[in-house]
């Protein structure tokens, strides 16, 4: 049972790639979103917890767009601009409404 979660993941992050809308890297933005971002953003920190599935596409999108984090600028506060795109291409390519929406753990 586990082991085919696994692989359905597995396939699921190599076939992505292909399918992804934004440039940045879905695999390093999972990563850079759980460094900089589920600190606060998750059960028991000092935010409300996010997932990929908080947000439809169009959403996360404009808050990436709009490049601000509660007034502060989204970067360098979060990492550079390569690590915020990676970050908005993870919960873009898993939002709600996506081909992909998270299944895998966020
Ligand atoms: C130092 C703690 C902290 C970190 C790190 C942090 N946030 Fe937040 N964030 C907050 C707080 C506090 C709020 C406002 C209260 C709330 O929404 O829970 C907020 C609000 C938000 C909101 C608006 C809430 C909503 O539902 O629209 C979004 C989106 C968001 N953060 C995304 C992010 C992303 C993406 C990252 C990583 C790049 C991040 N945050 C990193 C503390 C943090």
């Amino acid at each position: 049972m586990r082991i085919r979660t696994l692989i359905a993941c597995t396939l699921i992050l190599v076939a992505l790639p292909a399918a992804a809308e934004e440039k940045g890297s879905d695999t390093k933005g999972k990563y850079y979103f759980k460094k900089s971002c589920k600190s606060c953003h998750a059960d028991g920190g000092a935010a409300k917890a996010l997932t990929p599935l908080s947000k439809t596409q169009a959403q996360w999108k404009k808050f990436f767009e709009g490049g601000k984090h509660k007034g502060d600028a989204l970067s360098p506060k979060f990492g550079p601009p390569a690590q915020i795109l990676d970050i908005k291409t993870f919960l873009v390519n898993h939002a709600s409404d996506s081909p992909q929406p998270e299944t895998c753990g966020g």
